[in-house]
């Protein structure tokens, strides 16, 4: 592999979704029918070409349990990022539980999921103290915020060494503004890069749009999830990541 690759996370949440339809309210997470098992899915992925897992552990643990963190945390090969909202409770779990990355995101119970990028203008002291205490153990924080030039500039301030690009914007939106939007992608990964950011993006990334988000410039890692689980519905998960990777792939720039 070489390191202007573009990384594909695969974000298993939704394998959780399908477990906690039906099994909501059960002590446990795994053995005798309780299925889909997340983790199974995450090695799965991995033994397809994902480059690290993904999961949203929510406050209302709509999907993934903590128990799925941490039996992801002793099972993967890979990397994990845990998506987590800045309270009290997960800093605490992020610290002891120890993924490969955190990314902070904003979390309101109505949405179905994220929906706006952090405001990390807003919220700067606090996010800050999240971010400080994270560069301390070693565990890396991705912010997930808008494309806008006052949250870049914000979150290089606060020493965040990475900024996941939300994308949803752009990959739901038609014409002219889709357009924009795209646009307004393309710059901020470039404003990002030049304050020393590491560029993520994601949200509504699919097999179609991804060959127009590969040419974002200096992107590091997409953060892919809703499409690749759908498509594994069809087709198995395996050939899901598979085809999701060789797209990445061939769009990447030798
Ligand atoms: N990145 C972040 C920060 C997210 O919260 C999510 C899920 O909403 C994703 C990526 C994946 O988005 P999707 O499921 O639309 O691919």
């Amino acid at each position: 592999m070489t390191s202007d690759q573009v990384l594909l996370g695969v974000n298993i949440d939704h394998s959780a979704t399908l477990r906690q339809a039906r099994y909501r309210g059960m002590d446990r997470t795994t053995g005798g029918m309780v299925e889909p098992d997340p983790v199974l899915i995450a090695l799965l992925c991995e033994k397809a070409g994902a480059d690290g897992i993904t999961v949203h552990l929510r406050e209302d643990r709509r999907h993934i349990q903590e128990r799925d963190v941490r039996r992801l945390r002793e099972s993967i090969t890979t990397r994990l990022n845990l998506e987590m909202a800045s309270t009290s409770e997960m800093i605490r779990l992020a610290l002891e539980i120890k993924p490969d990355a955190v990314c902070l995101v904003p979390e309101n119970r109505e949405e179905i999921s994220t929906e706006g990028g952090l405001d990390v203008v807003a919220l700067s002291s606090k996010v800050g103290d999240v971010v400080a205490a994270m560069n301390e153990s070693g565990i890396e924080t991705s912010l997930f915020i808008d494309p806008d030039p006052k949250q870049i500039e914000k979150a290089a301030l606060l020493k965040a060494p990475w900024i996941e690009l939300h994308t949803g914007s752009f990959a739901n939106t038609s014409g002219n503004e889709r357009e924009r939007e795209f646009e307004r992608l393309n710059q901020m990964a470039a404003l990002g890069a030049s304050l020393g950011l590491t560029i993520n993006a994601g949200h509504g990334i699919n097999y179609v749009n991804i060959s127009e988000i590969m040419r974002i410039p200096h992107l590091h890692e997409l953060n892919i999830g809703h499409s690749i689980i759908s498509r594994a519905l069809l087709f198995g998960i395996d050939e899901a990541v598979r085809e999701m990777k060789a797209k990445i792939l061939s769009a990447t720039p030798i």
